[in-house]
């Protein structure tokens, strides 16, 4: 039996900063954030946007296209995140409540930095083949943040994909080998009390490549492919030019090295997207999957793709995928495209205006202004409940047909207002 990803979509914030506008303010050539970073612009999260917003904005493309009866076997919603709005209840549970799907669902959040897409990529591959008539929702999506004026600054983003995982899945076939490593560093992570990262950049770096290399050699002890069976290579993306290093280091690992241009033209189709997003963290490889699958000028049937997921702390996963024939009928690439450009450009003023998220910890009555042109926005954080609503944006048939079947919400501070 086949299992993998039968459809996927992204979303990211509704505004961006062009990194031309940063160079300045950072007294450098933007050319070090261009070139030597990778990176021409960073989304920016309206002030009614965060990552369950973003997380809906993802997965509503999936749900609309299945059938009553195809979305009663969504039976297990899995949220990767890093960027989290609660200690204790899953970001996932509000994104099931504004999708409207079945009561009848397992639904919770992963948390280990950028790598926990992939921990619930893997847990979902496993529910199928034991289950393989029902559907995993996977959910990546995360807000990027650094401090104001720290070298992390230019890599900041924001941005989710949605995954359908199942049976004979029409996108990628996911291998069973996978490459594992951990080990206790402390590169990049974010206590409780802190709304940005503490990062060790350089060490980040070191840990990447380090994690990058025991991964690969605990692939090929599992079994894996030799490294000349792989057609196209999708890794984890902090800023882009990251992806360039690490395919150049694995090319050393495996004995065939290749300098950074040889190299760069090898993953390129992978960066398109998250030049534009920046890190979305558990999202990131995965837009980066997206990117390579919308923007390949060859048909990618029956191509073999590897993926490197990293997480600072650190966790990585080296895994394979295979590309299905007839992948290109199922791709959402038009309106990927069309988010992006729908996107509104931000100055510095008002960037710095939207860094300062809302955060009242008083459980007062603060509503949130209506600023995302996006599906879903928090309408208001009261009485230390986050109110999450539909826009307009999300009035679309099959997502009010799968809200209208839902059961009214008793417990959840969520509103679902009547799509207008
Ligand atoms: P920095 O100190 O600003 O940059 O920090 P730099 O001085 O090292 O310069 C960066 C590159 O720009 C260099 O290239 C320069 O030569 C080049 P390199 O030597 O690396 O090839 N450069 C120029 N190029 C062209 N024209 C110019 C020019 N000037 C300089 N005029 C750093 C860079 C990445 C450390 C910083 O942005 C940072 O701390 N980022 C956050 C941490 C990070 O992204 N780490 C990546 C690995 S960890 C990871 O992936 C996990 C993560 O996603 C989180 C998670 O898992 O949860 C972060």
């Amino acid at each position: 039996m086949q299992l993998g990803i039968d459809d996927i979509s992204f979303a990211t914030a509704d505004r961006y900063l062009d990194l031309a506008t940063l160079a300045p303010v950072h007294g450098v050539d933007v050319d070090k954030f261009r070139i030597g970073l990778g990176q021409d612009r960073m989304s920016v999260c309206a002030a009614d946007e965060d990552v369950v917003t973003l997380a809906a904005a993802a997965a509503q493309p999936l749900v609309e296209s299945l059938s009553a009866a195809e979305l009663r076997t969504v039976r297990t919603v899995l949220l990767a995140t890093e960027s989290g709005i609660d200690q204790s209840k899953s970001a996932a549970v509000y994104v099931h409540h504004l999708l409207g799907l079945d009561p009848a669902c397992r639904v919770v959040e992963l948390k280990q930095a950028c790598y926990s897409g992939t921990a619930a990529l893997q847990t979902a591959l496993a529910l199928v083949a034991r289950n393989p008539e029902q559907k995993v929702l996977v959910i990546c999506s995360d807000v990027a943040r650094y401090e104001l004026d720290s070298p992390g600054e230019p890599t900041q983003g924001a941005g989710a994909v949605a995954m359908m995982i199942s049976a004979d899945p029409r996108l990628v076939v996911i291998e069973p080998a996978s490459g594992l490593h951990t080990a206790d560093v402390m590169d990049f992570w974010r206590p409780n009390y802190r709304s940005t990262a503490v990062v060790d950049g350089r060490l980040s770096i070191r840990a990447y490549l380090d994690t990058l290399k025991a991964a690969w050699l605990d692939y090929q002890d599992q079994g894996g492919e030799p490294f000349a069976s792989f057609d196209a290579f999708c890794y984890h993306q902090p800023f882009t030019r990251m992806a360039v290093k690490a395919h150049a280091h694995l090319t050393k690992v495996v004995g065939q090295p290749l300098d950074a241009a040889s190299a760069e033209a090898q993953v390129a189709d992978t960066l398109r997207y998250n030049r534009v997003i920046g890190n979305s963290y558990t999202a990131s490889m995965y837009i980066g999957l997206v990117s390579l699958l919308d923007h390949s000028e060859r048909d990618l049937a029956g191509a073999r793709v590897a993926f490197f997921s990293y997480g600072s702390g650190a966790v990585g996963e080296l895994f394979a995928g295979v590309v299905r024939p007839g992948y290109r009928d199922h791709l959402r690439t038009a309106a990927h495209q069309e988010l992006l450009e729908r996107r509104r450009e931000v100055d510095h003023a008002e960037y710095l205006r939207l860094y300062d998220v809302p955060n009242p910890t008083d459980g007062g009555d603060h509503p949130v202004p209506a600023q995302t042109s996006g599906p879903f926005r928090l309408a208001a954080i009261t009485g230390h409940q986050r109110v999450y609503e539909r826009t307009a944006q999300s009035a679309v048939d099959g997502i009010a047909r799968a809200a209208a079947s839902a059961p009214a919400a008793t417990t959840t501070a969520t509103t679902l207002p009547a799509a207008g």
